[in-house]
């Protein structure tokens, strides 16, 4: 997610020698400054020494062991992208207790990685004009952002569209499997499935249309769509999406539990 976010940025036209990585794996690191020619940082406090801005990108389970410490500049912005993590638990970990930086939450997707993800932020409320709009022109470099008001809902955004990506090719296998069994190919199903949604989804975004009101005019009274989609309604479609949103929702905010119990 990191290198798709610099990847963004530097395509975007933002000097990479201005950004400086911290990569524990040495190889990576060689990679990262070969690809984007950027900095490697000889440790997560040379990466932070000096930064107006500070990005965390690893995984929710590391995030002590990245931060527990460290010093930021009184003016810096901390941005993290972690699952669940909450400011409080973020500021409880560096080393300056009394850091009063604003630290702003971000929830992106991997779509990022083609600058077509969205993604979810949250602002601290010491956070500036200027933190959030630095918050912005590097999500930005990812796709679309939204902001959200109170910090629980970084846990919804999570499940909507965090984990998003993942519910879409669920359905795509499924559906390719559900043509296969109609007698198509697999690779037959798998393109026309494929196909429909990215179809339909820039349909959606190009028409400006309702998605409801879109689903309404395919939907001829007494057709095809309209046999499917009263199956579908009727296996409960809407409940088992709104349960397996409600699962991921939970789920963010344990990590955000497990993290600060720790503290
Ligand atoms: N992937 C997604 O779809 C997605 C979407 C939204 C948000 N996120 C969030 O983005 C974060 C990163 O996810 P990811 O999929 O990009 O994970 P990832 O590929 O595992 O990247 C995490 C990176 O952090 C590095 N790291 C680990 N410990 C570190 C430390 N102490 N100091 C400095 N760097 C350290 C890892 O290095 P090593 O490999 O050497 O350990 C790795 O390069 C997660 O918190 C996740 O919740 C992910």
């Amino acid at each position: 997610m990191a290198a798709s976010l610099i990847g963004g940025l530097v395509a975007a036209g933002h000097p990479a020698a201005s950004i400086r990585v911290s990569e524990p794996d040495a190889e990576r690191a060689a990679a990262l400054k070969a690809r984007f020619g950027l900095t490697i940082a000889a440790d997560n406090v040379d990466a932070v020494t000096g930064a107006d801005l500070v990005v965390l990108a690893t995984k929710p389970q590391q995030v002590a062991n990245a931060i527990r410490g460290l010093q930021l500049a009184a003016d810096a912005t901390l941005i993290s992208i972690c699952a669940g993590v909450r400011i409080a638990s973020l500021r409880a970990l560096v080393a300056n207790g009394g850091w009063t930086g604003a630290i702003v939450r971000a929830m992106p997707n991997t779509p990022a990685l083609f600058g077509v993800g969205i993604t979810g932020l949250y602002a601290s409320e010491t956070a500036s004009p200027r933190a959030r709009m630095q918050a912005e022109t590097v999500l930005a470099a990812a796709g679309k952002v939204c902001w959200v008001d109170t910090e629980s809902l970084m846990d919804a955004v999570t499940a909507v569209s965090g984990s998003g990506p993942a519910y879409f090719f669920l359905l795509t296998e499924a559906m390719a499997e559900a043509g296969v069994a109609l007698g198509l190919t697999p690779a037959d199903a798998k393109a026309l499935a494929l196909q429909t949604f990215i179809g339909a989804a820039k349909m959606a975004e190009g028409t400006g249309t309702d998605v409801a009101t879109l689903r309404a005019q395919v939907t001829s009274k007494g057709g095809t769509t309209q046999a499917a989609l009263e199956s579908l309604e009727a296996a409960g479609f809407r409940r088992i999406l709104d349960e397996a949103l409600r699962a991921a929702d939970i789920r963010s905010a344990q990590l955000g539990d497990e993290l600060a119990a720790t503290l």
